[in-house]
């Protein structure tokens, strides 16, 4: 599918725009664009123009395909703000693997596909997971070497498709419980705790360019998983696993865990010469939120994003979808909501203008 969008900004500085953080060369990509009656913001207008030369990428996560073909706003609007996105389910294992011998790429091609003709960076999510896996496999029998054959074979397709059209891959998400123990999921029972390893020299087999991350929520700041994470990633450094980076989602409240923590994890992570990318920021609100609650909403992205600013290992602030209209946490969390920094009918809240003044070095 493509996808036609209406933004006027300068094409070249556009595409200029999305560095890959850590990497050698930004390949030049192909746009389509031009002409817009509703949104015409100057570069320095938009949180993806002022972040241009500060070596981050700003990231709009969760995307959602319908909206994307339904919602001419949706497409316009993350276009124009954000210089990376992460696909909200098209690349999990159920959607995108639904059969032992079926792939189906339509939603992740699109956003493969929109994110090249906006110069925008993408977040691969997820390779190896516990949720969202397809009947098949769930249910399966396998032996040991056989569902590491699957692994393999799904990771090749899956990543071999996109070869050189990713900039990161979540290989592995949430494989750590809240107590530190690894996550006796499907992966670990059939295969052992080595399933990790596997999957990340998997994943650097077919893609050798791509920066692969362990992805997880609750390990930002510091405690027993954090640790638990910190330790699992250091012996993968030692062992000589190609990882790249840990992803910190950050669902948070307005009362997240201490900054000065997260901030030192993100420095340890450094110190074994790992990335950081924020992957999945939102701060839900209770509803009905008022001004006050915006306001302290406000306050948590700006001093995050601030402090991964500080941290050169911080190399990706990505929300979890961009605008409160398509957000998860209403159906997650009942009770709250308008966890993101754009309400539903696109306006900027609060939080973007918080954002804005950051990356704007105020
Ligand atoms: C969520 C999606 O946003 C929902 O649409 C879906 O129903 C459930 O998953 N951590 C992750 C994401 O790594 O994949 C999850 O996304 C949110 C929590």
């Amino acid at each position: 599918m493509k996808t036609k969008l209406h933004i006027a900004i300068p094409l070249l500085v556009l595409a200029a725009c999305a560095p890959m953080p850590g990497m050698a060369s930004t390949p030049s990509p192909t746009i389509a664009i031009i002409e817009s009656p509703r949104v015409a913001p100057t570069l320095a207008q938009s949180l993806r123009g002022a972040a241009f030369d500060r070596k981050i990428l700003i990231g709009a996560g969760g995307a959602n395909p319908d909206p994307l073909r339904t919602d001419p706003a949706y497409g316009q609007t993350m276009a124009r703000e954000f210089s990376a996105l992460t696909p909200g389910n098209a690349m999990k294992f159920g959607p995108i693997h639904p059969a032992p011998d079926t792939y189906d790429f339509r939603d992740a091609d699109a956003f493969v596909d929109f994110a090249q003709a906006n110069a925008m960076q993408v977040r691969g999510h997820t390779l190896v997971w516990h949720d969202e896996q397809p009947k098949w496999l769930e249910q399966g029998t396998f032996t040991r070497d056989q569902l590491l054959a699957i692994m393999r074979d799904h990771i090749a397709t899956v990543v071999g498709r996109y070869r050189g059209r990713i900039y990161a891959w979540d290989v592995v998400n949430e494989a750590i419980n809240d107590d530190g123990t690894m996550r006796e999921s499907f992966w670990y029972k059939t295969i052992g705790p080595d399933y990790i390893d596997q999957a990340f020299r998997f994943a650097h087999e077919a893609d050798p360019n791509a920066k692969l991350i362990y992805n997880d929520y609750a390990a930002e700041g510091s405690g027993t998983k954090s640790d638990a994470v910190y330790a699992m990633v250091k012996g993968m450094k030692e062992r000589g696993v190609p990882i790249d980076g840990v992803g910190l989602q950050s669902h948070f409240t307005i009362t997240p865990p201490r900054l000065a923590d997260i901030d030192a994890n993100i420095k340890r992570l450094s110190a074994l010469g790992l990335d950081v990318h924020i992957t999945e920021l939102d701060v839900r609100l209770r509803l009905p939120a008022d001004a006050a609650a915006l306001a302290q909403q406000a306050s948590v992205y700006r001093d995050y994003l601030r402090m991964c600013l500080a941290n050169s290992n911080c190399r990706m602030f990505v929300l979890w979808g961009f605008t409160d209209k398509y957000s998860w946490i209403p159906g997650k969390f009942p009770g709250f909501g308008a966890g993101l920094i754009f309400d539903e009918q696109y306006d900027p809240k609060p939080a973007y203008y918080a954002m804005m003044d950051v990356l704007n070095g105020k």
